[in-house]
């Protein structure tokens, strides 16, 4: 069994004065530095601060980067950059950047190559819309997420799946277990058709409402390795909480 992951996405928050909780973070994790891993995801202004501060056991990770490493793209950011930054990893995908900013999952596939390439670990996040579930098709349009976003000859170990039902994100609804462990198991089932034997070793993250009274039930199910927090991750009690649970 790999380490859980624990992703924190802070979407579009923090200020400088929100650094302090990361330091915190850092130093409550140093207690149980071999449990799990844990990423903080800040807006790209505090990257740089924030990696500087978090401590050995503590990740920085940015929420998006650009498919090129430079050129002409006014006000866009390269993985490279994200490196350079002290990033560990960026998360690709998310469902408010497929939304919002009309990202494809060939797009997203870029990102993922550009992130790889740069040395970052890439977070590829999938997960389908409410009418998917209700229609019966969350299965399929999953997989179809999966198999145009996770890029061609990538390696296990370069990244993460992010499995995050639109519905749930900010909501406060999360699938049931039974529906969290069929769609880790299929995502499961597509990563190894792809990738063989090693399609086992990649970590398949939920996301979606994840909050301290949940986090223990989520992280016990089968082929869930590790959860994605966006509104809770802004708590610092609710995130150290969460922490905890994926490394008791
Ligand atoms: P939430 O967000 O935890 O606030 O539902 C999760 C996400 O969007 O990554």
């Amino acid at each position: 069994m790999t380490r859980p992951l624990v992703v924190g996405n802070w979407k579009m928050h923090g200020l400088s004065a929100q650094l302090a909780d990361i330091e915190a973070l850092g130093v409550s994790m140093t207690d149980r530095p071999a449990k799990a891993d844990v990423l903080i995801c800040p807006p790209f202004t505090l990257i740089e601060r924030a990696a500087r501060i978090a401590g050995s056991f503590v990740a920085i990770g940015a929420q998006n980067c650009h498919h090129e490493t430079s050129g002409t793209w006014t006000g866009e950011i390269s993985a490279r950059m994200l490196k350079d930054s002290g990033a560990s990893a960026v998360i690709v995908g998310h469902s408010e950047r497929r939304q919002h900013q009309g990202e494809s999952s060939e797009r997203v596939a870029a990102k993922a190559n550009a992130a790889v390439a740069a040395g970052l670990l890439a977070i590829i996040c999938i997960g389908e819309t409410q009418a998917e579930r209700a229609g019966g098709g969350a299965l399929d349009a999953c997989a179809a997420q999966l198999s145009l976003s996770v890029p061609k000859g990538i390696a296990a170990s370069a990244f993460a799946i992010g499995y995050e039902p639109l519905w749930a994100i900010g909501s406060g609804q999360v699938p049931t277990a039974a529906q969290i462990t069929e769609m880790h198991g299929h995502i499961r089932q597509c990563l190894v058709a792809r990738l063989g034997a090693s399609g086992n070793a990649v970590r398949i993250v939920y996301g979606g409402s994840v909050k301290p009274a949940n986090a223990r039930s989520i992280l016990a199910l089968s082929d869930v390795g590790g959860v994605l927090v966006g509104g809770a991750s802004l708590k610092p009690d609710e995130f150290e909480a969460i922490v905890r649970a994926a490394a008791p």
